[in-house]
């Protein structure tokens, strides 16, 4: 296993700590959330049941036996367990490497609790290194790719990928994400953009980071 594979094992091993017995649950999505589902299959913890923001999150939660439920049945989760593309020091994050940032941020909205769970590489001073994607509607492509070069971004198809909706997934470099909440608000007022992949609305509550000299809790 890779240097930062055990750093994502370590860092989602210590987030089942933080998860509540005969609760609702949230679960996301990534290599990071697969260390998590498996740790917490295998922690003999019981939950009522868990909402999965992607097909993969669920295959492996159906594996390790962890019940699923459909986010339309929860009227709360306790506690919502996922990883992050960059997050900083406020606990905002860029998601959706895996194209899953639309059900994410729905079940993050759903949780009294998110945490992430990282490896250091992860943790930034600013957003923005790593490329923002939009899920966009297909017929506005490239109306709103022509917005977000205006705005001064570079946007880039997503080449033979369709989120769990059916959309398409626009990856977006060089905008200016030095205001993250501004910009969350601002991009997803353009017609044709579902949701973007800036989670400052919603922060997390709690990143558990693992850096090569141990596991950290940061709030
Ligand atoms: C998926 C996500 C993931 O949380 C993010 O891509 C991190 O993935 P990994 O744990 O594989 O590094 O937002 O849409």
């Amino acid at each position: 296993m890779s240097k930062q594979d055990e750093m994502k094992r370590l860092a989602a091993e210590k987030a089942v700590e933080f998860v509540p017995e005969n609760e609702y649950i949230g679960i996301g999505t990534g290599s990071t959330v697969n260390f998590f589902i498996e740790a917490l299959g295998k922690s003999g913890k019981q939950i009522k049941g868990a909402v999965s923001t992607s097909q993969k999150s669920a295959e492996l939660m159906a594996q390790y036996g962890i019940p699923e439920i459909h986010p339309n049945e929860a009227m709360k989760l306790a506690v919502y367990i996922d990883g992050a593309d960059e997050i900083n020091h406020s606990l905002q994050m860029i998601k959706g490497g895996g194209g899953a940032h639309l059900p994410e941020k729905i079940v993050a909205k759903l949780s009294e609790k998110f945490i992430c769970i990282a490896d250091e590489s992860k943790y930034v001073s600013r957003l923005g290194k790593f490329p923002l994607p939009l899920e966009v509607v297909g017929m506005a492509r490239s109306m709103v790719s022509r917005q977000i070069v205006k705005m001064g971004g570079q946007p880039e198809l997503r080449i033979g990928f369709k989120s769990l909706h059916g959309n398409e997934i626009v990856d977006v470099r060089g905008l200016d994400l030095s205001q993250p909440l501004t910009m969350e608000r601002q991009l997803n007022e353009i017609t044709g953009i579902v949701e973007n992949g800036l989670f400052a609305e919603r922060p997390a509550d709690l990143l558990i980071l693992a850096r090569e000299n141990g596991v950290v809790e940061l709030i």
